[in-house]
């Protein structure tokens, strides 16, 4: 059987999303029933960019499962630098039975999983960030049961979290409306590819340049950083280009009663979003966080689980 990656929420299937979140309420009911599933199998973690909840949930994740991680931080691999990024591969699959690559290009993940013969979950690309997207939608269908018409929306910058979410969103039949300043839209590809898999589960995908078009009557208000790691240098731009982004107390009242706000995290508190909203009573944003070790289990037995060693 070929191995399977985990690149892009866009390569998975409805019923593949339904699968892992399936096994996810198997994991957080009985923890105890999976402590042996990755017993004897190792994942490398290499991250070539900093990282809290993505390195500690899957570092502590194959430590629930039995098995066990292996960091790699920038300056060990160094990879496409110190060796090609097919060599690493070659190399890391003769080791371990996993890859967790944290990168800037997406490139990169598409090459490490080339030339792999182990599994390669992207752990946040400058194109998508699956295992956050997975993990939000599996809050959002823990906090408020089906999907089916409810609407997300999502506020601010149109990137890696909102093309993932955006893949997410169409596979559960959740609408979801984008947000985003001119110039700062979504990927037009991801945007027209899960549009037509919305169309298909019977729910739909908007883009906008107006917040609160966006929030009206929504059930969940979802956003990010206006900056993302890398883009550091545009920080005074981008303030300026997502001043009127910001989801705050004003913003909120246009939702539904009680929606749910959500944070990837890392937040950066007065910009994006207020203190008062991120810390109000209809935030989920550390339940996100904690579903993400969750999720991954899932999918870590999903990909890993099944494969006979090197
Ligand atoms: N949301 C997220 O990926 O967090 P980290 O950057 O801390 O891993």
């Amino acid at each position: 059987m070929p191995k399977k990656d985990l690149i892009s929420v866009g390569n998975l299937s409805p019923q593949e999303v339904e699968e892992i979140f399936l096994l996810t309420d198997k994991l957080k009911a009985d923890a105890a029933d999976f402590k042996s599933a990755l017993a004897g199998k190792t994942l490398a973690l290499i991250f070539q960019k900093p990282s809290n909840r993505t390195r500690v949930s899957f570092d502590v994740g194959m430590y629930q499962l039995g098995g066990n991680s292996v960091y790699l931080s920038p300056g060990e691999i160094n990879l496409g630098v110190r060796e090609s990024i097919s060599d690493a591969a070659k190399t890391l699959s003769r080791y371990v039975d996993g890859i967790v690559l944290r990168t800037f290009e997406h490139k990169n993940v598409l090459e490490l999983a080339k030339y792999a013969e182990v599994p390669v979950i992207n752990g946040l690309s400058d194109f998508s960030h699956p295992c956050q997207a997975l993990a939000d939608i599996y809050t959002i269908r823990e906090k408020l049961g089906a999907l089916k018409g409810k609407t997300l929306a999502y506020v601010g910058d149109g990137n890696n979290v909102c093309n993932s979410l955006l893949y997410a969103c169409a596979r559960v039949s959740l609408n979801m409306n984008t947000a985003t300043p001119k110039g700062y839209e979504p990927d037009g590809a991801v945007f027209e590819s899960a549009r037509a898999t919305a169309f298909g589960c019977g729910a739909k995908l908007q883009l906008t340049h107006s917040p609160q078009e966006a929030v009206a009557g929504v059930d969940v208000i979802y956003t990010d950083v206006w900056a993302s790691m890398g883009q550091e240098k545009e920080a005074a731009k981008r303030e300026k280009a997502f001043k009127d982004f910001q989801v705050n107390a004003k913003l909120l009242k246009l939702a539904k009663k009680g929606a749910l706000i959500m944070h990837c995290l890392p937040a950066h508190r007065g910009k994006e979003i207020t203190e008062d909203v991120i810390d109000g009573k209809n935030s989920v944003v550390f339940d996100q966080a904690e579903n993400r070790l969750h999720v991954q289990k899932a999918v870590l037995i999903k990909l890993l689980g099944n494969r006979n060693g090197r």
